[in-house]
């Protein structure tokens, strides 16, 4: 395989938008390449002796362990720091655990409520911040999406996704990805539980851009028709979890089920970004039955991370 790209050297990734088309799409060709190299089994230690820091405020699967293991097969070291452990829990400032991390560390992943933690973690390190999912955006995972259906549709401009229920992080971080790449993405979410108006808007104005097309809709039947891929997340996001029981009963109609996937494209798949909740937003069928691509995704989570760690870790 070719060499890593110097491009991005030290850049942070705090957001789908922060990145344009191509360095996103240079993170998108490195993922397919860091896949096809592991599956041949060989070793690429292009970050050794490097330590990426993990601060984590909510729980992980998935992005904890991807990056922890992708870091490894780097070269390099994880450091899993729970933020409760930290200083930072007890008042130290935000500016100065970054000034201090940046001395130990190669790169600071991120997991926490507030997008402006992320910010102001990047602004004051030295060293490149990553978002490992904030409320407001999952930039990781929308790598992971655009990876996922690149690989099976071999191209992202004019595919239709339809994106179904709360018009959460995942949402968000989709919708910008979406617009980057031309996608046709519907979302489709009842009064309340829409996506951001201004992250709707610069994903539309991006997608028009790129001969794709943004839109919001409540009617989750008209989103699922013909789509090429249907979506979704959870109802109940990580903190809102005194909102379960409401959630449930506003978001039933936008139900993954088998009906819905009826109506989709003959060919369409299933992605999830997971965890899932059999039952809520997905049933069954959809998940686990020949349409899911959900566990190549999820696999795909560890492919464009190691992608985004060593596009940006000096
Ligand atoms: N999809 C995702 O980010 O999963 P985790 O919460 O397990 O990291
Ligand atoms: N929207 C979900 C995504 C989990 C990966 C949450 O924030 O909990």
């Amino acid at each position: 395989m070719a060499g890593i790209p110097q491009t991005l050297k030290g850049r942070s990734y705090t957001r789908v938008g922060a990145w344009t088309r191509e360095e996103l799409e240079l993170a998108l060709d490195l993922a397919d390449e860091l896949k096809q190299e592991r599956a041949r089994r060989r070793e690429l230690r292009v970050l050794p002796g490097r330590t990426l820091g993990l601060i984590f405020r909510k729980p992980s699967t998935r992005t904890r362990v991807s990056s922890e293991v992708g870091i490894a097969e780097l070269g390099g070291m994880a450091l899993y720091v729970p933020a409760a452990d930290l200083q930072l829990a007890r008042g130290e400032s935000t500016r100065d655990t970054a000034l201090v991390l940046s001395r130990f560390l190669s790169g600071l992943m991120l997991r926490t409520y507030e997008q402006a933690e992320v910010e102001e973690f990047a602004e004051h390190a030295s060293i490149p911040v990553i978002n490992g999912l904030t409320d407001e955006a999952h930039p990781l995972q929308a790598l992971a999406d655009a990876m996922t259906i690149r690989e099976r549709f071999g191209r992202l401009q004019g595919v239709r996704v339809a994106y179904l229920g709360d018009g959460n992080n995942v949402c968000h971080s989709l919708l910008r990805i979406a617009g980057r790449f031309g996608m046709e993405l519907v979302a489709a979410s009842p009064a309340g539980y829409e996506p951001e108006a201004a992250v709707v808007a610069a994903s539309a104005a991006d997608a028009e851009r790129h001969g794709g097309s943004i839109e919001v809709t409540d009617d989750p039947l008209a989103a699922a028709a013909g789509a090429h891929v249907l979506y979704t997340d959870v109802w109940t996001s990580m903190g809102q979890e005194e909102e379960r029981e409401a959630r449930l009963r506003d978001l039933a109609p936008y139900r993954l089920d088998e009906g819905k996937l009826e109506l989709a494209d003959r060919e369409a798949v299933v992605l999830h970004c997971l965890p899932a909740h059999v039952g809520e937003e997905i049933t069954e069928e959809p998940l686990y039955g020949p349409r899911s691509l959900v566990w190549e995704q999820a696999e795909n989570r560890l492919h464009t991370q190691k992608a985004v760690m060593a596009l940006v870790i000096r």
